[in-house]
């Protein structure tokens, strides 16, 4: 079996061959990924693919800290990493400290994310001195959808390079062990994978980066929406609708249950 993986030996892997990322909500699933993925990430994207809303904003802490146990219990070797969702850490540093420190001590996760460049630097810095790893998250930030004003790519034209590579190294440079890019054109991706000395894992960021993250969701079909950087590794959504007819009809047609499923008298024949 592999080896315990931390926060500390994902940011000495700078370079080395791809870290391989998923999301996880729920421990059955964490249990199958566990196996071939370095890192777990409990999203905040589970509100919107678990819950129906429609941003990540309306996630709290209590629905990071339930998953993230839950994770926490089918994942072995995986580093898990959970999250700070939105309000839970932008306020001051030492807000960022108390939220965090539950969410570790109440999970038993090894990290935390949280959304943010040069604006957060002096929060990574407060938490990766303190004891609390942090993973980075820089470029596209969904909690930020409302003053960016979408969901779009950026870094598109060569004028919005400058602040999005600022932000990367501001976040590196404060401690953090890795740094989640998202949603950038492939130069740019590149080039803050060069310039920044932690591991730089993308989520439709090309493949310059040092690893790879994708909500497991949408990469089995699972989910509804299907943006341009999300290959289809499943059909899973298409799966679940087969068998849910088929039992549908079975229902209807008291083909379902079966006599293999049907309890007897005890004593009868069989
Ligand atoms: O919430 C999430 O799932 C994420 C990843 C897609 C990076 O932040
Ligand atoms: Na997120």
């Amino acid at each position: 079996p592999k080896r315990q993986q931390t926060a500390k030996n994902i940011a000495a892997r700078k370079g080395d061959t791809p870290i391989v990322c998923l999301t996880a909500y729920i421990t059955p699933m964490a249990a199958r990924l566990d196996q071939h993925c370095d890192l777990l990430l409990v999203g905040d994207s589970v509100g919107m693919v678990l819950y129906g809303l429609d941003s990540t904003l309306g996630v709290d802490l209590e629905m990071m800290i339930r998953h993230g146990r839950a994770v926490c219990r089918g994942a072995k070797q995986a580093l898990v990493v959970i999250d700070m969702p939105f309000g839970s850490y932008e306020e001051s540093k030492e807000l960022a400290f108390r939220n965090a420190a539950r969410v570790l001590s109440e999970t038993g996760a090894g990290a935390v994310k949280l959304e943010g460049g040069v604006e957060m630097s002096e929060t990574v810095r407060f938490l990766s001195r303190r004891g609390i790893p942090v993973l980075g998250h820089v470029g596209l930030m969904p909690q930020s959808v409302h003053a960016h004003g979408g969901y779009g790519a950026r870094g598109r034209s060569v004028d919005e390079w400058g602040p999005i590579i600022e932000d990367a190294k501001a976040i590196a440079e404060a401690g953090a062990f890795a740094v989640v890019l998202e949603g950038v054109a492939e130069p740019l991706a590149r080039k803050v994978t060069e310039e920044v000395s932690v591991p730089v894992i993308g989520i439709g960021a090309s493949n310059a980066c040092d690893g790879q993250i994708l909500v497991t969701e949408d990469m089995l079909g699972l989910f509804a929406i299907n943006p341009k950087f999300v290959k289809r590794f499943a059909e899973i959504g298409r799966d679940i609708e087969g068998a849910i007819a088929e039992y549908a009809d079975e229902v209807r047609n008291r083909t379902f249950p079966g006599e293999e499923h049907t309890y007897k008298m005890r004593g009868a024949n069989s």
